[in-house]
């Protein structure tokens, strides 16, 4: 765990494999960690907390060896109801970090909790419509505040104008000892504008994986965060 909240506290752009050619998964990942990529974000989707199903445990599982052998981390983002009851799969199949919705369990910090037991950084994300004021009494029972910067539910949406000031008060929220995640419409526009909000790890879909060259598009990603990425 604590090599996963070492790398969680620096700049990072996560590449989110639910743009990805399923087809050639490993390889395309293998890619964008080729090119510097150190956290590979994982959608999970239970078609009940969000409309669409996505992937679980074995997609995990089949990337953990390459994404590791690259000394980077998998982060798994949970938008599933009653998350607290998959941990534990998602952590054997080698999840590093596990994010949740605060919205989908009556209980924060025990899932909070099951987390870190399970040997995982934990990361809570709050929906737009959900105030950064939820992730204040759960800051220092996590690692990760991920803020939602579109609706939860499937990639290619529209960045929220309105974001860069909701991941400012979510940095408020939580202060410097957490990490503040954006995910959604994430691109070379919208990342600086979150990183100067203060953001630090920026998960971006399309803007990679639906780009003809993905390594090049992360580096481009990179590049537009003027420096800060860690290496
Ligand atoms: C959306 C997911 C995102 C998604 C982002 O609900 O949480 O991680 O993959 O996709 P883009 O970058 O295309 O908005
Ligand atoms: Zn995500």
């Amino acid at each position: 765990m604590s090599d996963a909240r070492e790398l969680l506290a620096g700049v990072h752009v996560a590449p989110s494999i639910l743009a990805a050619d399923f087809g050639s998964l490993r390889e395309r990942v293998a890619d964008v960690l080729a090119a510097g990529a150190r956290v590979i974000h994982v959608d999970v989707m239970d078609g009940h907390f969000v409309p669409s199903l996505t992937m679980g445990p074995p997609a995990v599982d089949a990337l953990a060896a390459t994404v590791h052998d690259a000394g980077a981390i998998i982060d798994v983002h949970l938008m599933v109801e009653r998350p607290e009851r998959h941990v534990g799969e998602f952590a054997a199949a080698g999840a590093d970090s596990i994010t949740f919705h605060a919205e989908a369990t009556p209980d924060l910090a025990l899932t909070a909790a099951a987390i870190h037991d399970a040997g995982c950084t934990a990361g809570l994300a709050v929906n737009p419509g959900t105030p950064a004021s939820a992730l204040a009494a759960m800051a220092a029972m996590i690692d990760v505040a991920l803020c939602m910067t579109v609706s939860p539910g499937r990639g290619g949406q529209e960045f929220i104008a309105g974001s860069p000031a909701k991941v400012a008060a979510v940095r408020d929220a939580v202060g410097d000892g957490t990490a503040v995640e954006v995910d959604g419409g994430i691109d070379v526009q919208s990342a600086p504008l979150c990183r100067a909000a203060g953001a630090n790890l920026f998960v971006a879909g399309s803007a990679i994986f639906a780009a003809r060259d993905p390594a090049g598009a992360y580096a481009e990603l990179a590049a537009s965060l003027a420096g800060d990425v860690t290496r």
